[in-house]
């Protein structure tokens, strides 16, 4: 029941044909588009929150400069991906007013309180791990735009990881106290980290279709299989111990065996009952709202400059 404008677009994918923004699509791949883009946007601006929360407290100057480079960096990461869900035909304003509103996701990882400079650590390893599991795959997607958005955003996510393992070494090697709370940190952040490749492949709505356009390349199952493969041997070579005591490798599989997370608690984030939902879109309403006067300024300025103009 495809019709032939459907037929021939699905032929392009098939073909791996990079779609552009001015050409035809289907409603449907322009609106899961918007809805992916536009909510990994927002999950890279309130992505910023957590690790803002340690800039003034880093321990020295240098963690200082380089932690709040790498917050930078996720605010071009978000403005990056804004500008390549502009090119489907929604507005920025519009975008961050379906945030503000609640009726936009951001990643679930990002409702976790970051209690302790060891997280800076956890968060870089395992949150910034998990998001280049995904977006590597991602800089072969079919929207021409979101594909190279993610050729650049993951060479900065892999020097993102790789600091914050970093971080991890030094804490891991450290004194007790400090093993202690580079474990702790693991602890808290390992099942959070397996929810963001979203739920099990069984209850994932949008996977078959994003996949047939491949707007996704994985699934999300296979995506959490991998991360956790990859990163198990990183958490034995800190000497930390993973969480979950039915971990175990499958010699038949040629991967581990894994405890899911809780999933009743994962819909419980996406619904805003997370410890830090309520918390972190509050302060993007209020930064949005804190720069309202700017806005006006700027529109101002741009309407005296235009009835300037020489007719
Ligand atoms: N957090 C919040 N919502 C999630 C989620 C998560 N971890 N995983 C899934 N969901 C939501 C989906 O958005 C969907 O809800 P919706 O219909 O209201 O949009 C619902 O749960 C069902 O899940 P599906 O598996 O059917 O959804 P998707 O096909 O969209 O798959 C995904 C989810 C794998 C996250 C996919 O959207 C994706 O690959 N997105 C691009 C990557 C991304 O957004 N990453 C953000 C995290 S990290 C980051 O960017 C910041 C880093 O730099 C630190």
């Amino acid at each position: 029941d495809m019709s032939p404008e459907e037929i021939a677009f699905q032929g392009r994918i098939d073909r791996n044909e990079k779609i552009e923004p001015k050409e035809w699509m289907p409603e449907g791949y322009r609106k899961t588009l918007i809805r992916q883009i536009g909510q990994h946007a927002h999950s890279e601006i309130v992505g910023q929150l957590p690790e803002g929360n340690w800039i003034t407290r880093a321990p020295t100057l240098e963690r200082k400069q380089i932690l709040l480079a790498k917050v930078q960096d996720e605010a071009g990461h978000g403005l990056y991906l804004y500008c390549a869900a502009e090119t489907l035909g929604v507005s920025r304003d519009e975008l961050l007013e379906r945030l503000h509103s609640g009726d936009m996701k951001y990643s679930s990882i990002f409702n976790y309180p970051t209690l302790t400079w060891a997280d800076m650590g956890a968060v870089g390893w395992l949150v910034d791990g998990a998001a280049i599991m995904n977006q590597v795959p991602l800089q072969r997607t079919s929207y021409g735009p979101y594909s190279r958005a993610m050729i650049r955003i993951c060479k900065e996510e892999s020097f993102h990881q790789r600091q914050g393992y970093a971080i991890m070494m030094k804490m891991a090697n450290g004194t007790p106290a400090q093993k202690k709370m580079a474990q702790d940190a693991l602890n808290r952040l390992w099942y959070p980290s397996l929810m963001m490749f979203g739920p099990s492949d069984k209850d994932s709505v949008h996977s078959a279709q994003s996949m047939a356009w491949k707007i996704k390349m994985n699934t999300n199952d296979e995506l959490r299989q991998k991360f956790v493969d990859q990163t198990v041997p990183q958490a034995e070579y800190l000497g930390l111990t993973v969480p979950d005591p039915d971990l175990k490798w499958n010699e038949e599989k040629g991967g581990y065996d894994f405890s899911e997370p809780d999933w009743d608690e994962f819909y419980q984030v996406l619904k805003g009952n997370g410890p830090c939902n309520k918390e972190r879109l509050g302060a993007r309403v209020k930064a949005w709202e804190d720069g309202a006067w700017y806005r006006d300024a700027m529109v101002a300025h741009a309407k005296k400059k235009a009835s300037r103009r020489p007719v």
